[in-house]
């Protein structure tokens, strides 16, 4: 409990100057429904992670907070971006306890809203000069969340290719989680260790820790779509199972079902409603998918501590190991 609260404290530390960077990304965008639809997740309010975890990275090689505060919104905007698009995916009509974009604006507004935050982000990060960062920190800080929105689209395709498909293995979900979800959070890590001035072998431990938390951050969020609740997330539970998501606990579950529980848990995958989840989950929990996933994603947060080795003592490393510990403790 006392993790939780302080790790809470720590995604609020640089919350408001996050929030004032991309305010100002935001405000000229023009006409106002596109500005409103734009600014609506962002004023609903996230948990903030990766920006923080681009500050820290910063400070964790020895930089100011400064440095990497505008990059840390980019990513912040990036992210905002794939969650409104996202919602459209999945077609879940809620998100950070607010309706998603396309339900109050309907999707063609809301695809111009993710393009909006989406080019921004880019715009925010090249304005790190004001900032006193020098170009040559800041083109590979672009690149890196450049080449890391690319992977966003192809793990976003990789996920709605695996919906219906039967034999998906632990290896393309891994590949696909990583695309989708933990390369951003590299990407954010990388680039605020970049910005700070870390050597390479700072930024490519920092890099590699914010994958591995990335992994077990999606395993996570993947178990919390089955096991909390909409009240706590902020987003509909069960959503994955209406879909038909092939997530780590399917997956394993179909892999190490008998074949009467295999066929029953295709059946509800294929349904639409939401009302045989729980049945779904007691599948799971049969099998023992739910001990097996949790164990996977509890060996990428005890990678991602030990990479921290290579830094030097301080609160930024201290934080980040918390918020290792974190991805997992999380029930939100
Ligand atoms: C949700 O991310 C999308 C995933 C990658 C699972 P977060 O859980 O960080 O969402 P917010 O920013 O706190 O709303
Ligand atoms: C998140 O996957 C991936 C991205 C937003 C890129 P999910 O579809 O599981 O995220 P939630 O559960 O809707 O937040
Ligand atoms: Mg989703
Ligand atoms: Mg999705
Ligand atoms: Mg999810």
């Amino acid at each position: 409990m006392e993790t939780k609260l302080e790790v809470t404290e720590i995604l609020k530390r640089y919350s408001q100057d996050i929030d004032h960077e991309i305010t100002r990304a935001l405000e000229t965008v023009d006409p106002e429904s596109l500005r409103q639809a734009s600014e609506h997740l962002i004023k609903a309010g996230g948990k903030k992670l990766r920006p923080s975890l681009a500050v820290l990275s910063a400070l964790a090689v020895g930089g100011q907070v400064q440095c990497a505060l505008k990059t840390g919104a980019a990513v912040e905007l990036i992210h905002t971006f794939s969650l409104i698009h996202d919602d459209i995916m999945d077609q879940d009509d809620k998100r950070r306890g607010k309706p998603s974009v396309h339900i109050l604006w309907g999707e063609p507004m809301a695809i111009l809203a993710g393009d909006t935050l989406f080019s921004e982000a880019y715009a925010t990060v090249m304005s790190s000069e004001e900032d006193g960062v020098s170009p040559d920190k800041i083109l590979p800080a672009l690149q890196t969340l450049v080449d890391s929105c690319v992977k966003i689209c192809e793990g976003q395709a990789l996920d709605m290719g695996f919906a219906g498909r039967l034999d998906v293995t632990e290896e393309e979900y891994l590949l696909m989680i990583y695309k989708k979800t933990a390369a951003l959070i590299a990407a954010a890590t990388k680039a605020g260790a970049i910005l700070g001035g870390g050597t390479p072998e700072q930024v490519e431990a920092l890099s590699e820790y914010g994958r591995l938390i990335g992994m077990a951050f999606q395993i996570q969020d993947d178990y919390l779509d089955v096991a909390s609740s909409e009240e706590e997330l902020g987003k509909p539970v069960g959503s994955d199972i209406v879909e038909g998501k092939m997530t780590l606990l399917v997956v394993h579950a179909l892999a190490n079902a008998d074949e009467p529980d295999r066929e029953r848990l295709l059946t509800i995958l294929k349904e639409e409603g939401d009302e045989n989840v729980s049945e779904a989950v007691e599948i799971m929990e049969k099998y023992g998918s739910i001990q097996y996933t949790w164990k996977l994603a509890q060996e990428d947060v005890k990678q991602a501590k030990q990479l921290l080795d290579i830094l030097d003592e301080s609160p930024a490393k201290e934080a980040l190991l918390q918020i290792a510990d974190f991805v997992l403790e999380r029930n939100h």
